[in-house]
């Protein structure tokens, strides 16, 4: 593999060169399409097409990048270790490998001329060449029409199944993929058609369809027959000899043990990938990508000690993106390639499937950091329950979720979980400490100005106003996916969550609205003036806590001093 298609990333070589492949395809089925106006107008296409392609500086991008493709197409044959392949793969590979069959025959008819000959070839000589002079050269026109856009059409979908978009996109991407080889061919045959007429004019024929020389015709048929089918043959056999050279390789560089979770083990010749052997052993392990390091759904954490090969730029990107890079035992099945014995666990299970990759989001699996925790509740909606009708009382505590979610989520936080009439909000996902304290902050203040609107909306139909109390406090916790199979829920788990939990039981006894840890409000910069301090101690904890109390939430955002009579405060309480 050459070091600047390593330094880019075999990856992204692959993608551009594949995509400017695609982008010549779609252009020349556009043309052939105009076949369905008129056979000039499809002429006419065709001389724009060739401007392009065949410009002095698009030229050498079009050759280089269509060979770059198959050379990296005949690579991933040699690389592959398993040929557990799914049905998408074998198919794209399949067809991959039989393009250059199949184009031999239009490359030669058309491309070669030029060059050797000094004739340029457009459509009449090709148009007469497969309906005319060798009918049975259509079918493989149409064989190649179908193989090249399939084979395209399945390279995009690799790409792009696992952008959120993908989902919403299928549909006319679909009806794209049908449409244009579709018209592609409808305008070929009318083109062909077009020709089969226009020759019996014999001075048309003399002005466009000049002949070949015997000797320059047997050049051609010789290269497609004779010696393309030898180099591409040969080239073929060279990648499965050089196959069958690392095969015996790595089993004269011996063995080594993978031990799963549950004390499965099996034994595999080094050089093998984690997730190779899994599959080769028929051990079910989450591979959504295929193995090309784009899902990370076959992320392990390994358990012993070994020196492994540090992650490549590839492994390295893909882990930092579901926030594993910084745990050094976490790393890509399908990457790593262990040299000596390894014990793991596989993160994820080996059901997922493509949705789980579409919808994921950063720092899934287990990470810690430091997050802000709010939790908010409803005051007395047992009173409610009890005075209410059921329907009333879902009602009420909907909109009571619904107006603390939407004061959450345009602080630039995130409910978490509802628990019963409250809810867990969490602040800092993607941002800094001191982000997701002033998030935080502004999260109460925004709580208390949509309850209270919420009030004065209702104002009529409530016996009293809603009440509530918010918890708030900072600290690192763990973040991760909790749960069984599709019961998975994202969620954070440690002391700071509890401690938010207890705040927020202890705004009933200190008959405020909100309380806020003294660190989150010093991190947020909120102005001493805006909230009294108070000391309090929680149950489970050696140390007390500075609190700030918030009376009225929504007056947090404004630049007053706290109104002491509002609260009856101890200054230490406990819970
Ligand atoms: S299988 Fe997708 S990243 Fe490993």
């Amino acid at each position: 593999m050459p070091a600047f298609v390593r330094s880019i990333g075999v990856r992204q070589v692959r993608i551009a060169c594949g995509l400017t492949m695609f982008a010549y395809l779609v252009s020349h089925y556009s043309v052939h399409a105009l076949g369905s106006i008129s056979y000039d107008t499809m002429a006419e296409g065709l001389l724009w097409h060739m401007a392009f392609w065949r410009s002095p500086v698009v030229t050498p991008i079009f050759y280089t990048a269509a060979l770059t493709h198959w050379a990296l197409g005949l690579w991933a044959l040699y690389e592959r270790r398993q040929f557990r392949y799914t049905a998408p793969e074998v198919t794209q590979l399949i067809l991959g490998l039989s393009i250059p069959a199949l184009l031999i025959i239009h490359f030669a008819g058309v491309r070669l001329p030029g060059p050797l000959f000094g004739r340029i070839h457009y459509y009449p000589n090709a148009l007469n060449a497969y309906w005319v002079l060798r009918p049975w050269q259509e079918w493989v026109q149409l064989a190649l029409l179908l193989v090249a856009w399939t084979h395209g059409c399945i390279g995009i979908y690799f790409w792009l199944r696992m952008k959120r978009f993908y989902v919403r996109a299928a549909p006319f991407l679909i009806a794209f993929a049908v449409l244009l080889p579709t018209l592609a061919w409808l305008g070929l045959v009318q083109g062909g058609r077009a020709i089969i007429e226009l020759r019996k004019d014999p001075q048309w024929r003399a002005a466009n369809l000049p002949v070949l020389e015997p000797a320059q015709r047997a050049l051609l048929d010789d290269i497609i027959y004779f010696y393309f089918p030898i180099g591409y043959a040969s080239v073929l056999g060279l990648v499965f000899a050089a196959r069958g050279v690392r095969i015996i390789r790595e089993r004269w560089r011996g063995t080594i043990r993978l031990s799963y979770p549950g004390g499965r083990t099996i034994t595999v010749p080094r050089g093998l990938s984690v997730l190779e052997a899994s599959l080769r052993h028929r051990v079910p392990h989450a591979s959504v990508c295929g193995g090309k390091a784009r899902c990370s759904t076959c992320r392990i954490r390994v358990l012993n000690d070994p020196p492994l090969p540090p992650p490549s730029r590839r492994e390295d990107f893909v882990l930092e993106r579901v926030g594993a890079r910084s745990d050094p035992s976490i790393r890509l099945a399908c990457q790593l390639r262990p040299d000596c014995d390894l014990a793991f666990l596989l993160l994820l299970p080996p059901q997922l499937n493509l949705s789980f990759v579409q919808e994921r989001k950063k720092a899934r699996i287990g990470e810690e950091r430091y997050l802000v925790s709010m939790f908010v509740d409803l005051r007395g909606s047992t009173r409610i329950a009890e005075r209410g009708l059921p329907f009333d009382t879902v009602f009420l505590v909907n909109r009571f979720l619904g107006a603390v979610c939407q004061a959450v989520l345009d602080a630039g936080g995130q409910p978490n979980q509802f628990l019963g009439d409250g809810l867990l909000a969490v602040f800092g996902l993607d941002g800094s400490a001191e982000t997701a304290c002033r998030q935080a902050v502004d999260a109460v203040a925004r709580i208390g100005i949509n309850v209270a609107q919420l009030n004065t909306d209702y104002a009529s139909e409530l016996r009293e106003p809603i009440r509530f109390g918010i918890g708030v406090n900072g600290g690192d916790v763990i973040v991760g996916d909790v749960g069984y199979r599709d019961h998975t829920v994202f969620t954070v788990i440690g002391d700071p969550v509890n401690v938010a939990a207890r705040l927020q039981d202890l705004t009933k006894e200190l008959q405020c609205e909100a309380l806020i840890a003294d660190d989150v409000c010093r991190i947020a910069k909120l102005p001493e003036s805006a909230a009294a301090l108070h000391t309090v101690s929680i149950r489970g904890r050696d140390e007390n806590l500075q609190v700030r109390a918030v009376a009225e939430a929504h007056r947090l955002t404004r630049d007053e001093p706290l109104d002491e009579s509002a609260l009856r405060l101890p200054m230490s309480v406990s819970i």
